[in-house]
């Protein structure tokens, strides 16, 4: 099973929100992709965050598409239940008004609100095809370090892709960016692996089209 825990480098992820927010103010959905997911808690970590900072009519418009290509740990995710142990880092405000008794002892479930705003996908990240787009935020973190180089600049080059103007990705601390892939993201803070995408190809397109005496 997936080594992750709840609340894990909750830093990255709340920068993350603080900048995603007033991007996406006013917007009738939010979309966001948690690539690499394993048994859900990183994206339930991102809805009980997003959850506390809007109102709940807003609240309603987020989706979390959760991803990984382990089919058990996605089976997990839709279950939504935990044991105790493994909830333990997860801060007593969010434990009370986002997890209930599943019914079984000593182990939890997600509130439905919170299950509601993530939707499990089976996908291989390797098939380097999104799993929607037009997102405004993706999340992956502690996946990327298995690929080797090639694959990771594949990776990167779809999530460009799969983001919407000014839409931004995360990675843990760890994962630098590939030269070969800088011009397709800037850093936005030098606290964390945030990212915005840059319009640099379309730039290119647009001058090269200038050039060709296209436009
Ligand atoms: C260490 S966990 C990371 C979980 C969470 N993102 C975090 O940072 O805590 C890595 C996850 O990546 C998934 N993974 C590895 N290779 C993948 C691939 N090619 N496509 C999709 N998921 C993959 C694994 O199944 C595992 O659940």
């Amino acid at each position: 099973m997936a080594f992750t825990f709840f609340f894990r480098d909750l830093g990255s992820l709340e920068l993350a929100i603080s900048h995603l927010l007033p991007q996406a103010a006013g917007r009738s959905r939010i979309r966001i992709w948690d690539a690499g997911c394993a048994m859900g808690q990183e994206p339930f970590t991102l809805a009980m965050l997003l959850a506390e900072q809007l109102s709940p009519m807003m609240f309603r418009n987020v989706e979390i598409i959760a991803s990984d290509y382990d089919e058990g740990v996605i089976k997990v995710l839709d279950n939504a239940v935990y044991p105790y142990e493994q909830l333990q880092r997860i801060p007593e405000l969010y434990f009370k008004r986002y997890l209930e008794p599943s019914g079984t002892e000593g182990e939890y479930r997600v509130v439905a609100p919170i299950r509601k705003a993530v939707r499990s996908v089976l996908h291989d990240l390797l098939s380097f095809t999104p799993v929607i787009d037009r997102l405004s935020l993706i999340v992956c973190k502690n996946v990327l370090l298995h690929f080797n180089q090639a694959e990771r600049i594949k990776v990167f080059n779809m999530f460009h892709d799969a983001l919407e103007p000014q839409g931004l990705l995360v990675t843990e601390h760890t994962q630098k960016l590939p030269p070969e892939a800088g011009h397709l993201f800037s850093q936005v803070t030098t606290q964390c692996q945030l990212f915005c995408r840059t319009e640099v190809q379309l730039s290119i397109q647009a001058s090269n089209a200038i050039t060709d005496g296209r436009t």
